[in-house]
């Protein structure tokens, strides 16, 4: 166990380092997306999704992160996220 937790700590100090230099655009649901969307992969996967994705595309992309990828992301925080997205990254 101790071993499993040394691991998780340095696999998340490194995701952190590596996000430092990517900005989401401020609003509401900000901190959800950085604190939920970063556990996995770089936050660059909704930069360059810019405009490109509407809400639904979001909403697909959001429920896919849950149901398929396993993304620990309850009800409340979903519609959050979907908002800020669809709203500041949406097209
Ligand atoms: C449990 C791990 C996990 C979490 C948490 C996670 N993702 Fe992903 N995400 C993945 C994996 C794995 C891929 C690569 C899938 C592929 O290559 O098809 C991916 C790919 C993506 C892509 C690329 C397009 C696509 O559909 O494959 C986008 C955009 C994305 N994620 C957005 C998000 C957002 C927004 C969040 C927060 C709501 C999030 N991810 C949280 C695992 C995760």
């Amino acid at each position: 166990m101790r071993t499993l937790h040394l691991l998780l700590l340095v696999f998340t100090t490194a995701a952190a380092a590596g996000e430092s230099r990517i900005v989401l655009k401020d609003g509401q649901g900000k901190d959800s997306v950085m604190s939920q969307c970063a556990i996995c992969h770089s936050l660059d996967y909704i930069v360059v999704n810019d405009r490109i994705l509407n809400r639904a595309g979001w909403e697909k992309t959001v429920d896919k992160m849950i149901n398929l990828m396993g993304a620990p992301i309850n009800n409340a925080d979903r519609q959050i996220i979907v908002d800020y997205l669809a709203l500041r990254y949406g097209k």
